[in-house]
């Protein structure tokens, strides 16, 4: 399931990987933080696979985020006109404001939004390709860290206390949004988002780590590599829950 690498600054998400493994192996069932799959229809796996196979495709995974399994669908909307579809394309000029997000539970059957009731989400945007795609130098470019708690839950079945919506209401930013600005002739930038749930499952306030920079996340790199959500999430204890992206690019090329 999951795909390690060896370098050496992919260690830290190792880390984290193996936490939520012992995690999951010492924690009673009722907290686990992870769950492979939504239901036992079959139907949530299908979901589960298009995302994962779109993260691939469109080289998210493993270029910004080590291969995962998506419990929750992350929706992010500027308008209703513009919203995140997993690989559509906007025009930077609709972006100017930080969109709405909301996660969703494919099934409000053993989904994580049962589990994970009381925890911070955190949501991040960043571009794996500034200044291109073809000449990452400057990769990534962090856009936006927020958190929220579930402001308003949903439930189709009033008798279960198990959410399908979570709109993060008053998110608190750890970086200010960023609208995605790509200069002139760098072609289609990926704009990725991503949701965190800590790996300890706790439900305690989080004291995340603002990026010195928005280039590198703030990272030193050496010449030619890219560091940025990956290491961040690694280093403030959080594990990816789902995924979402547009791509963008200037009206000039
Ligand atoms: C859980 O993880 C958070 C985020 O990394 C950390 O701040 C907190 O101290 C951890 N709590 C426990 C009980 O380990």
């Amino acid at each position: 399931m999951m795909a390690f690498h060896t370098k050496p600054f992919r260690l830290l998400s190792l880390w984290a990987v193996l936490g939520i493994a012992i995690a999951g192996a010492i924690l009673p069932s009722d907290q686990h933080v992870f769950s492979g799959s939504f239901d036992g229809t079959g139907n949530a796996a299908k979901v589960e696979d298009k995302i994962v196979k779109k993260l691939k495709k469109a080289e998210i995974i493993p270029t910004v985020i080590d291969e995962f399994v998506p419990s929750l669908l992350l929706h992010a909307k500027w308008s209703s006109k513009n919203k995140a579809e997993l690989g559509n394309t906007l025009k930077p000029s609709k972006l100017d404001d930080a969109p709405s997000v909301s996660l969703h539970a494919p099934s409000d059957s053993s989904s994580s939004l049962c589990t994970n009731v009381g925890v911070t989400y955190t949501v991040a945007l960043t571009d794996p390709d500034a200044p291109s795609r073809d000449d990452p130098k400057w990769s990534e470019m962090c856009h936006w860290i927020a958190t929220g708690v579930s402001a308003s839950t949903k439930s189709k079945d009033k008798n279960s206390r198990c959410p399908t919506d979570v709109h993060l209401a008053d998110l608190e930013e750890v970086m200010p949004y960023k609208a995605p600005g790509p200069p002139e002739k760098t072609g289609k930038h990926r704009y990725v988002f991503l949701a965190f749930i800590p790996a300890n499952g706790t439900t305690e306030k989080l004291h995340l780590s603002k990026p010195s920079d928005r280039q590198h996340w703030g990272y030193d790199t050496d010449d030619g590599e890219t560091k940025g959500v990956r290491e961040w999430a690694a280093e403030n204890g959080l594990v990816p829950v789902a995924a979402n992206f547009i791509y963008a690019k200037n009206k000039k090329q």
